[in-house]
């Protein structure tokens, strides 16, 4: 049997539904997430948090704490305040309230005030209990209408730091939603939302030979290495982040928060590893969270349906310090063609911790109330929602005149409605039964910008063969890793089993963070690239070689083709004597910094800053990934209790790498939308602006069996104008119509409009369909 006879032949990987590479180390344990790690020797950590909301520490009482058997260290503002410096916020760095060592200022309930280390887990936690703090407590702002809430509009900050906010705005809207035939008007609310990952948000540091290696889950190795340093005064060089595997982030992972430096502090005080396992309780406030919202939204139609006027103000909240927003009228401004269109965004300031990052931070909460209001707008017009959205689509954005790269929503309100035969739907609400059940059957559209980062790989080339990728990218869960593995297969034209991906880890080189659904797009395209890069030195040296039975061959025509380099009319020479030609192993190195992304070489801009580049600010295109979902719901009428019975999506995202792993990803994102409109909310106890429902008991999730088959259709799209892969990123695209799918859904069943999320039976109670 020759070599590579069990090198399988394929045209292409790309898009070959694959399994995770990973996937039999997670489900047999052997993946190390960051808690995992074993280190020498450990002490154990654990958090006192604030039990006021806003207010100054006015002194500690530790004398109890101190005494308890096995504790090491306490720390405090007091005692390590001087070796930690703020940095400058905004973006996924987070601001003041994620920085909380070096003052006595409490700017949110539940910010970490002090550090308990011990022996043992449960001596740090006992003594943890026994710490007094005394506050000098002020009266803190809880929510929007909570008096001493501050409401800033975003495009009157000047100078403050950050990039000037610019409200999209093109036309005359007022003056055409006065004159239009047919009119909406509505407000809506989304809640507080806690990410709940299934791991802990666990840090593990250890210091050895005045170097710090961090072990704690983040979507962005170099950001972690980077913030962390500066925040502890060190040179980056000196600090190491690992996340080789991640239990969820979601965004919760997108920043660095407080408790990495307390921790980092703490083992370099003590001189030995220091392992914190926060409770599930103090994940509520050590991290971020996806913040309130309101919206006013007007349309304005003629009565053929076409959009003459849209207006989108929406305020959100934030923390006291922080201009933290989301401003997601960037993609609601420019779903439809209308011709004039206004927005404004705003923030409100209060006594809470810093929002961040969470699933689609901006589509998610702003395309439920445009999404509910078309929904309303159709019924206004007594025309079919997915009419409604077909005359107005458009090739080009209205708010610059950009032309889409593509854009095939329509396509995906095709595809969606035929397989969820909409067909069968009586728009009438209420008319559709099924025993006790009103049925009701809803529409929307999903959209998501594409991204790109900068991103650098090293791809290793050896005899047998073997190809190794190594790259700080990081695997949320995604199945990234998988992503990379399979791109690389395909372009050397080897087998995925060949194939290792080296991750998770700031001293590969530097990819950018695994959000914004960019990460597929910034790492497969340049791992295609150092793949290229490979080909061509191999190309190179057996065409040029005196013999050999590629000699004289032209590289440029050479391929790599199942685990050979293949010429034209056929020749070929195995990979392995390709390699041997070059003396052995092949290491390349290959940077990739797409079109309108400023990045001074990837190592050094991964040093300081972010290098991406969002969808929707394009200069010249606009970039974004369209789907369209649609859900059935039964709403039970006695009862008021909503169940969603079926859900379909489709979606055009470009290049699909894996079909597997892409259905999970745009299910998992489906399933999250049903949970945020039905069930979803932290609730705040508006004297203490301290949330209440706290864990996994009563933040509501739904589980197995509130979900139903879920169907997802991936639409082929090829756009070879958004970055050489034609990706286009699917990460967060699934959630973001879902809110408004549901809620559409449930106005069809019951006739009552809910415009404040969750959808829950005390909203839908006074229905008059439910008691007929
Ligand atoms: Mo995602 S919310 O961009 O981590």
């Amino acid at each position: 049997m020759p070599d590579d006879a069990r090198l399988p032949t394929h045209a292409s990987l790309i898009g070959h539904p694959t399994p995770r590479i990973d996937g039999r180390a997670k489900v047999t344990g052997e993946a190390l997430y960051a808690f995992d790690e074993p280190v020498a020797n450990p002490v154990h950590a654990f958090l006192v948090t604030s039990t006021i909301a806003r207010g100054r520490i006015t002194g500690f009482r530790l004398d109890e704490a101190r005494s308890t058997p096995g504790v090491l260290d306490i720390l405090t503002f007091q005692n390590v305040g001087d070796q930690v410096q703020e940095l400058p916020p905004p973006g996924g760095q987070g601001g003041k309230t994620t920085q909380t060592l070096q003052s006595d200022r409490i700017w949110h309930a539940g910010q970490i005030v002090a550090v308990v280390v011990a022996e043992t887990p449960e001596a740090a936690r006992e003594a943890a209990d026994k710490v007094g703090v005394d506050y000098a407590e002020e009266k803190p702002s809880a929510s929007f209408d909570s008096p001493g809430a501050e409401t800033i509009v975003l495009a009157d900050l000047k100078g403050s730091g950050g990039p000037p906010h610019e409200d999209p705005k093109v036309g005359d809207a007022e003056g055409a939603l006065a004159g239009a035939a047919v009119k909406v008007e509505a407000r809506y609310s989304t809640p507080p939302q806690h990410h709940n990952p299934m791991e802990l948000f666990t840090t593990t540091c250890e210091w050895r030979a005045g170097k710090l290696t961090v072990y704690e889950g983040t979507q962005f190795a170099h950001g972690m290495k980077v913030s962390l340093a500066k925040q502890i005064k060190v040179d980056p060089a000196d600090v190491r982040s690992v996340s080789r595997f991640i239990g969820g982030a979601f965004g919760s992972r997108g920043g660095i928060t407080h408790r990495t430096a307390w921790i980092a502090v703490a083992a370099r005080r003590l001189n030995r590893p220091v392992r914190l396992e926060p409770t599930r309780q103090q994940g509520f406030t050590i991290v971020t969270f996806r913040a309130e919202t309101r919206h006013h939204v007007r349309l304005g139609a003629s009565r053929d349906g076409r959009l003459q006027a849209l207006i989108h103000e929406g305020w959100e909240a934030t923390s006291r310090p922080s201009t933290y927003n989301v401003s997601g009228t960037a993609t609601t401004s420019r779903l439809y063609a209308c011709p004039n269109v206004s927005t404004k965004v705003s923030v409100t300031k209060l006594d809470r911790q810093t929002p961040g990052f969470m699933r689609a931070p901006p589509e998610t909460p702003y395309l439920f109330p445009l999404e509910s209001a078309m929904d309303e707008l159709a019924y206004a017009l007594g025309m079919d929602p997915v009419e409604l959205r077909r005359i107005n689509d458009t090739q080009i954005e209205p708010i610059k005149g950009l032309p889409y790269t593509s854009r095939h929503l329509v396509e995906c309100f095709e595809a969606a409605s035929k397989a969820f035969d909409w067909a069968r739907r009586d728009p009438r609400p209420g008319s559709m039964r099924d025993g006790d059940w009103l049925v009701g059957l809803g529409c929307a559209s999903a959209a998501y910008p594409a991204n790109i980062g900068a991103a650098s790989t090293r791809l290793i080339l050896s005899p047998g063969p073997r190809a190794r990728i190594q790259m700080a990218a990081e695997d949320i869960g995604t199945g990234a890793y998988t992503a990379i593995a399979l791109t690389a297969a395909d372009r050397l034209g080897l087998p995925i089993e060949l194939v290792s991906v080296e991750g998770g880890d700031s001293s590969l080189p530097a990819a950018g963070l695994a959000a914004g659904s960019n990460h597929a797009a910034s790492t497969c395209n340049v791992v295609a690239k150092a793949c290229e890069m490979a080909r061509q030195r191999l190309a190179q040296a057996a065409g040029m070689a005196k013999d050999g039975p590629l000699a004289g061959q032209n590289p440029a025509e050479l391929r790599l083709v199942d685990g050979a380099l293949v010429a034209p009319g056929g020749r070929r020479e195995p990979l392995d004597k390709a390699l041997a030609r070059l003396g052995g192993p092949l290491e390349i190195y290959a940077e990739n910094v797409p079109e309108g992304v400023a990045a001074d070489g990837v190592q050094k801009t991964y040093q300081g800053q972010m290098a991406s580049a969002r969808g929707s600010d394009m200069k010249d295109q606009a970039r974004y990934a369209f789907g369209a979902q649609f859900v059935e719901v039964g709403v039970h009428s006695l009862t008021g209790e909503v169940r969603v019975r079926r859900a379909t999506g489709a979606f055009a995202a470009g290049q699909i790498i894996n079909p597997t792993t892409a259905r999970s990803q745009l299910m998992g994102g489906m399933i999250w939308g049903i949970s945020a409109a039905l069930l979803e909310a932290t609730e705040i106890d508006e004297r203490a602006a301290r949330y209440y429902n706290n864990d996994l008991a009563e933040y509501l999730v739904p589980v197995n069996a509130d979900i139903p088959e879920i169907e997802v259709i991936l639409l082929p799209e090829e756009d070879h104008k958004i970055n050489e892969l034609a990706i286009k990123g699917i990460g967060e695209l699934g959630t973001t119509g879902m809110n408004a799918a549901v809620a559409n859904a449930v106005f069809h069943a019951t006739g009552v409009r809910v415009r404040d999320l969750p959808v829950r039976i005390e909203k839908l109670l006074d229905a008059p369909l439910l008691r007929a």
